[in-house]
């Protein structure tokens, strides 16, 4: 196994979790180069979501070891982890007000070019910028999810199924999106459980045990 103390991007190793009585995580690890694009992919209720929560500690695993750059997560004030680690859920909550609000929660200067940028990265239109993100698809309101994180230029971006709720087509942009932004050096991890989609985008596969 790679020292995780001397490896750049984010390295998780032996995670063990346990909610009511039952296993849900065991044993899990993941490594996250800078530049790279990895597939987690795994059976539903595998674990999936748990293990990318617990590399942003919005859940601590009872177990084992997460590092950043060789340092472990737990030194890192949560808002400062949560910034240069991204994660888009596959609901993203949307909180009241336009799309450009959602995209700018939490960083109220970002500059309007900034918020057209990240809504052009994830494949939306700068037109998007003033409607109502309460009235979007859930496709769409998946795609303001990955701009809110764009924006913050984050260094390692998860994303939890990130093209379930689009058509081939809008998954197929993510997809391309993704490989552009692994290019300029951002690690990148998708859970998914389709595997055409892990293979023509990820650069490596990972994956987690099945349900006990
Ligand atoms: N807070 C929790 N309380 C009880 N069970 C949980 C909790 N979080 C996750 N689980 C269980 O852990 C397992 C893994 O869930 P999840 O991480 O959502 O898997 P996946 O994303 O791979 O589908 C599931 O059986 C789920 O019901
Ligand atoms: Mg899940």
């Amino acid at each position: 196994m790679s020292d995780a103390r001397a490896t750049t991007g984010l390295v998780a190793h032996g995670l063990h979790l346990a909610r009511a009585g039952r296993p849900v995580l065991r044993d899990a690890g993941i490594v996250l180069p800078p530049g790279r694009v990895t597939a987690l992919v795994a059976p539903s209720g595998a674990g999936k979501s748990t293990l990318l929560r617990c590399l942003v500690r919005l859940v601590e695993p009872d177990a084992g070891e997460i590092r950043l750059d060789g340092r472990p997560v737990t030194e890192l004030e949560a808002t400062a982890l949560r910034r240069r680690v991204g994660l888009v859920a596959q609901h993203p909550a949307m909180l009241p007000g336009t799309v450009a609000d959602n995209v700018r929660h939490g960083l109220p200067d970002l500059a309007d070019e900034a918020v057209g940028e990240a809504l052009r990265a994830a494949g939306l239109t700068e037109g998007f910028a003033g409607r109502p993100a309460a009235a979007l698809s859930g496709g769409e309101q998946a795609r303001v999810g990955l701009a809110r994180a764009l924006s913050r230029r984050p260094e390692i971006l998860l994303l939890d199924e990130p093209t379930a709720a689009l058509d081939e087509a809008a998954a197929g942009r993510i997809g391309t999106t993704l490989r552009t932004l692994a290019a300029d050096g951002i690690g990148i991890c998708l859970s998914t459980h389709d595997l055409a989609l892990a293979d023509a985008v990820a650069d490596t596969r990972a994956t987690l045990p099945g349900p006990a």
